[in-house]
């Protein structure tokens, strides 16, 4: 059994990446992945303080509920990820959780020495966001950001989901097939982790 950790990163209740993510959680879910899910915006998570507590062992010495998550994002075989874009990169929520996880930065690079630059991945990352607006460059800074998030975490950006014209509350609902896109690739996305694509 591969498992799977969702985090919506959308500080809305039901936002357009918090419906798509719902979607990919359904799907991986009837591929028989087990997933757990994580609302950013119900949790208490200071920012990074740049202490570094964390260069002992690798764990982050802030007393919050990034704890928990931590422990939830070694143990996960993948990670879904879902944020809107704020400024051309992730909301505040999501990029508190990145920043926090300097800790595991500090563990694979400093603690456990990997060189950097290794790229034999052994874990698997879903981006999905979305914007209001439609430029070409509406996600560069974004997937930068989350590329390296992942390297951190040890894992390959497997593949991105990426929404453009999605300004209000709902207006994913406009567009069945983009959160029958998210369903597909939720359930593609537990056969990458198993390596068994039974289509
Ligand atoms: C603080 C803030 C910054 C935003 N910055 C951008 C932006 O740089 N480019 C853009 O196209 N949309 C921007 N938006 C619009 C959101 O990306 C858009 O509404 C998105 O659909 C929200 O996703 P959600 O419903 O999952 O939160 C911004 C919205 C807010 C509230």
């Amino acid at each position: 059994m591969k498992n799977i950790l969702a985090i919506y990163g959308s500080p809305r209740r039901k936002g357009n990446t918090t419906l798509l993510l719902k979607r990919a959680v359904e799907g991986a879910r009837e591929a028989g992945a087990d997933v757990e899910e994580i609302v950013l915006r119900v949790l208490t998570m200071s920012p990074c303080l740049e202490i570094y507590g964390c260069k002992e062992t690798g764990r982050c010495a802030i007393k919050d509920d990034f704890q928990a998550v931590y422990d939830q994002l070694l143990a996960c075989d993948g990670l879904m990820l879902a944020s809107p874009i704020f400024f051309y990169t992730v909301s505040a929520h999501t990029k508190i959780l990145m920043d926090r996880c300097q800790s595991l930065w500090v563990k694979r690079y400093w603690l456990e020495k990997t060189p950097f630059g290794k790229k034999e991945f052994k874990r698997k990352g879903l981006f999905i966001s979305a914007g209001a607006t439609r430029g070409k460059k509406l996600f560069d800074g974004a997937l930068l950001t989350v590329r390296y998030f992942f390297d951190a975490l040890d894992m390959e950006l497997w593949n991105s989901l990426l929404y453009r014209g999605l300004d209000f509350e709902g207006d994913v609902l406009k567009h069945p097939e983009y959160l029958e896109e998210a369903h597909a690739t939720g359930r593609r996305f537990f056969h990458a982790l198993t390596g068994h694509d039974p289509t």
